[in-house]
């Protein structure tokens, strides 16, 4: 374990005229950017967290710790942290003038890619925390408690997860009745557009027996739909119960067999890696969700090359073929990249092509954003802003026509929806359909975790109404 220390800045008073909250008075505040990974990243460190004595809390302005989750993987996104980071500044100062604490923490894949810079740049910042040592908090929060600056980006030798205290149940139910489980991290593909393999290392797998377990919990918590998640999910893989070598799909056909488990998920995918197991347990599992996102970025062999992305857009479609023989109600979503280095008008015209091929259920589409240390930010033929604006726009109004021409397909068909959480407006609850759109139905409809069959009667921006069928 490596812990660097800084020099502390001047901010406020000084750590040790500060009054420290005894434990189980202090609180922490969670902001949490980025994927469903930083999203279950952030509850097991609210989980570490708790075992210290810290209660979560909404109310940034009352947290005695202040930890952002933070995303690495555009600049925008990056960027996004340095302005929330100016505002906390303020709070903390006059968190201080009252003779109150605050600690703040950086964490997350801008911690991992930054380290030090980020106090430097911030020097409000206490702590920085890389998305491998979460469960070291507890430990270097006591330091910085004392006043020191520490960053913490080594990649643990240990494995976190065993580390991890493990939420209690009441927690869980707390949380409600779907949740992620993360099974994978990391990646060794090396797309050249992409950071995750320096922010989240090499590919990672769970052993069989703590994903089982985790999973169980959940079960037992009352959650009825669990999504799997790695950076590469489907390049998991692990030694069975039976002493043989598993991958995903196998896992998936052992996750079915948990009571009370009535709907699996996963995500993200790499096309190289939906292999024919994992292809027949979208066949055979009614639990697995009729729901695949499986990005390509982009159309053109040319810039799949440039991308590394280790295949062609003919063996993309033709994959997307046998998914759909193996189970034809299967919705597709995907990410998209568009202005990649060297990409031309006819380049840009093959993915356009691809998506009308493909006819997704929804996307993600981005303009390429050059990140320091990947090859793609060093290449020449960088696109002009104004070309990757004019595409983006063709692109995403495609990809809406598809997704609102999916959601009309739906209207008047009779469906299985997980209700999940009362509704924003009152006497409704919104439910989860097998494709992932939020459902509104009448309160009444059913409980909480019901799965319930309901009739779609028409479709909102991103939702579906429905009636109990
Ligand atoms: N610029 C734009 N989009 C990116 N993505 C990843 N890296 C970049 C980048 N440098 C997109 C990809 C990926 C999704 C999570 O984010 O489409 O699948
Ligand atoms: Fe990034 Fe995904 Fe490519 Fe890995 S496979 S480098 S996470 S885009």
């Amino acid at each position: 374990m490596e812990l660097n220390t800084i020099e502390r800045d001047d901010i406020g008073a000084a750590a040790e005229d500060l009054v420290v909250p005894p434990a189980a008075t202090r609180k922490v505040f969670v902001k949490t950017y980025g994927c469903q990974m930083n999203v279950y990243d952030s509850q097991r460190m609210t989980d570490a967290l708790a075992t210290d004595g810290y209660v979560a809390t909404d109310a940034v302005g009352e947290a005695d710790l202040v930890l952002l989750n933070t995303c690495h993987i555009r600049e925008k996104a990056a960027e996004k942290v340095y302005s929330e980071l100016g505002r906390i500044r303020e709070l903390k100062a006059e968190r201080a003038k009252a003779g109150r604490e605050m600690l703040v923490g950086v964490a997350g894949c801008v911690a991992q890619a930054e380290g030090a810079e980020i106090i430097r740049r911030s020097p409000v910042v206490d702590l920085v925390i890389g998305p491998q040592t979460y469960h070291r908090l507890p430990a270097v929060l006591a330091k910085a408690r004392s006043g020191e600056k520490i960053v913490e980006t080594d990649y643990a030798v240990e494995d976190k997860f065993e580390h991890l205290p493990r939420p209690k149940r009441a927690e869980l139910i707390r949380r409600g009745v779907t949740a992620f489980l993360t099974v994978q991290e990391g990646c060794d593909k090396f797309c050249t557009f992409c950071v995750v393999p320096y922010t989240r290392g090499s590919e990672v797998s769970r052993p069989v027996a703590q994903i089982v377990a985790e999973a169980e919990r959940l079960a037992d918590a009352g959650v009825r739909e669990v999504t799997l998640l790695g950076q590469n999910v489907n390049a998991w893989h692990g030694r069975g119960e039976d002493c043989e070598e598993w991958g995903l799909g196998r896992l998936l056909f052992r996750l079915a067999e948990i009571p009370g488990l009535a709907r699996l998920r996963y995500t993200t995918s790499h096309p190289r890696d939906m292999d024919n197991e994992l292809i027949a347990a979208h066949r055979d599992l009614p639990t697995l969700m009729p729901y695949l996102h499986l990005p390509v970025q982009s159309g053109s062999d040319r810039i799949l090359k440039a991308m590394n992305r280790r295949h062609m857009a003919k063996d993309y479609l033709t994959l997307i073929d046998r998914i759909r023989a193996a189970r034809n109600d299967i919705a597709l979503s995907g990410d998209f990249i568009v202005g990649f280095p060297g990409e031309t008008e006819a380049d840009f015209e093959a993915t356009m092509q691809l998506v009308e091929d493909v006819n997704y259920a929804s996307a993600f589409s981005f303009k390429y954003s050059p990140r320091p240390g990947t090859p793609g930010a060093e290449m020449n033929d960088q696109v002009p802003e104004a070309v990757k604006d004019e595409r983006l726009q063709r692109l995403q109004a495609l990809l809406l026509k598809q997704q609102q021409h999916f959601g009309a397909s739906l209207v008047g068909r009779t469906i299985d929806t997980l209700i999940e959480k009362p509704g924003r407006q009152a006497g409704q609850k919104v439910g989860r359909s097998p494709w992932l759109q939020p459902v509104i139905v009448d309160e009444k409809a059913g409980e909480i975790g019901d799965i319930i069959q309901v009739r779609i009667t028409k479709t909102g921006y991103n939702s579906l109404f429905a009636e109990l069928a």
